[in-house]
C-alpha cells in the first residue's frame, strides 16, 4: 500500500517511570481530569489510553507557539499510561514495545530510581526516542506558581534560590544519566537539530500540578514525531494491531482494548485473537472509544464506530473473548485470506 509524508498517523506516545513520579498526574493536566485521585492507592495498575485530537495539541501549545512558531503536523496523539509500580515491569515492557517515542518521568527531587533505570533500559533496547520530564519542579523551594507556562517563562519568574536548587536538581540528574551513558541536556541549552538528529535527550522541567513545562513537553513529542519519526508514522493500510488489556465491562461482557497502530478496524469484521488455548475466530460486534482527551480505562460515555483507523485506542465487543492473551496480535480474515493460515500467523509472533 501507498505510503506518504502528507499521510502521517497519530504518534503512539508512552509514559514511563518509577513509581509515583507522576506520571498519570501529567496525564490529568493534560485531559483536565483527576484519574488518578480515583486509583486505588494512587498507584496505577493497567496499561491506560488516551486519544488527544490535534486541536487539543494546538490549543495545549498556543502559549509556546505564540514565540517559537512551529506547526503541528501530526493528526493528534495516543498517550499509553503504563504503571510505574515495580511488580508491573511486564506492563512497562509492552507499552515499550508499542510505542514511536515515550516520555520518561523523573521524580525532581529523587533522581533516577530503579524503575527509572528499568523504563530507559528498556527503551534503550527498543531504540525509542524520548524526552525526559523532570516532574514536581513546583517542589523546588519557594516555587512561584506560573500556571500552565511554558517552562523558560515560568523559570524568569524565580527568585535565584529557587534557580540554584533547579540547578543543582538538574545537574545531579543530567549526571546519574551520564553514568549510565546518557547524554542529556535542558532541551533549550541545546540546538533543535540536537534533539532531532543526534542521541542526545532533551529534559524538560515538569509540575503536573501548575501545569509549568507541560507545552514543552507536547511540543517536542510533536516536533520528534515529525522531524525524527515521521517516516515510520506514515500511515499504512495493512492492519497493525496488538491487545491491550482483557476485561469484563457491565452490560458488554468481556471486552478486549486494542491498540490499532495501522490500518482499519471494522464492525463485522472476522478478526482472529490469541487465547491460551490457540487461535479464535470471532465478529466484532462492536467499536467502543471513550471521547477524545478521555481515559479509556476509566468507563466513560463510549462513541460508538462502524470503523476505526490507526492510531487509535479501541475497545472491541464480540464472543468468546476471555480467553484472549493481552500482548498478543490481532489479525482480520479478509476476502481473499484461508482462515487457517490467518490462524497460524497470528499465534506464530
Ligand atoms: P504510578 O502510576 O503508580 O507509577 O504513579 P504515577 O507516576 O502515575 O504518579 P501519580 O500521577 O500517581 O502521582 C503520584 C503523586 O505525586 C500524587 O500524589 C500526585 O499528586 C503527586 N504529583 C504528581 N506530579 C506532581 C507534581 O508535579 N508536583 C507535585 N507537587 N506533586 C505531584
Ligand atoms: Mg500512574
Ligand atoms: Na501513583
Amino acid at each position: 500500500a501507498a505510503r506518504s509524508p502528507d499521510d502521517l498517523r497519530c504518534p503512539v506516545t508512552v509514559i514511563m517511570g518509577h513509581v509515583d513520579t507522576g506520571k498519570t498526574k501529567l496525564l490529568d493536566k493534560i485531559r483536565k481530569t483527576n484519574v488518578q485521585e480515583g486509583e486505588a492507592g494512587g498507584i496505577t495498575q493497567q496499561i491506560g489510553a488516551t486519544y488527544f485530537e490535534k486541536k487539543t495539541l494546538e490549543t495545549q501549545t498556543a502559549k509556546l507557539n505564540a514565540t517559537e512558531a512551529f506547526d503541528i503536523k501530526i493528526p493528534g496523539m495516543l498517550v499509553i499510561d503504563t504503571p510505574g509500580h515495580e511488580s508491573f515491569a511486564n506492563l512497562r515492557s509492552r507499552g515499550s514495545s508499542l510505542c514511536d517515542v515515550a516520555i520518561l518521568v523523573i521524580d525532581m527531587m529523587h533522581g533516577l530510581e530503579p524503575q527509572t533505570i528499568e523504563s530507559l533500559n528498556m527503551l534503550r533496547e527498543k531504540k525509542v526516542p524520548f524526552v525526559v520530564a523532570l516532574n514536581k519542579i513546583d517542589r523546588c523551594y519557594a516555587w512561584k506558581t506560573c500556571k500552565d507556562t511554558p517552562i523558560r517563562d515560568a523559570l524568569k519568574e524565580q527568585e535565584e534560590g529557587t534557580i540554584s536548587e533547579f540547578r543543582s536538581r538538574s545537574a545531579d540528574t543530567k549526571l546519574q544519566l551520564a553514568e549510565l551513558g546518557v547524554n542529556s541536556n535542558l532541551y533549550w541549552e541545546m540546538g533543535d537539530d540536537d534533539w532531532c538528529n543526534s542521541d542526545f535527550i532533551p529534559l524538560v522541567p515538569t509540575s503536573a500540578i501548575t501545569g509549568e513545562g507541560v507545552q514543552d513537553v507536547l511540543m517536542l513529542l510533536c516536533q520528534m514525531s515529525q522531524r525524527k519519526i515521521w517516516k515510520k508514522l506514515m500511515w499504512c493500510a495493512n492492519l497493525e494491531a496488538t491487545v491491550l488489556e482483557v476485561k469484563a465491562i457491565d452490560g458488554l461482557g468481556m471486552t478486549v482494548d486494542v491498540l490499532v497502530v495501522n490500518g482499519h478496524l471494522r464492525e463485522g469484521d472476522k478478526a482472529v485473537f490469541c487465547t491460551l488455548n490457540g487461535p479464535i475466530v470471532t465478529e466484532i460486534r462492536g467499536l467502543l472509544t471513550p471521547p477524545p482527551s478521555r481515559e479509556m480505562r476509566v468507563k466513560s460515555e463510549y462513541i460508538h464506530h462502524k470503523e476505526v483507523k490507526g492510531a487509535l485506542g479501541v475497545k472491541v465487543i464480540g464472543n468468546n473473548l476471555d480467553k484472549v492473551m493481552a500482548g498478543t496480535p490481532v489479525m482480520i480474515v479478509g476476502p481473499n485470506d484461508e482462515e487457517e493460515d490467518i490462524k497460524a500467523e497470528v499465534m506464530s509472533d
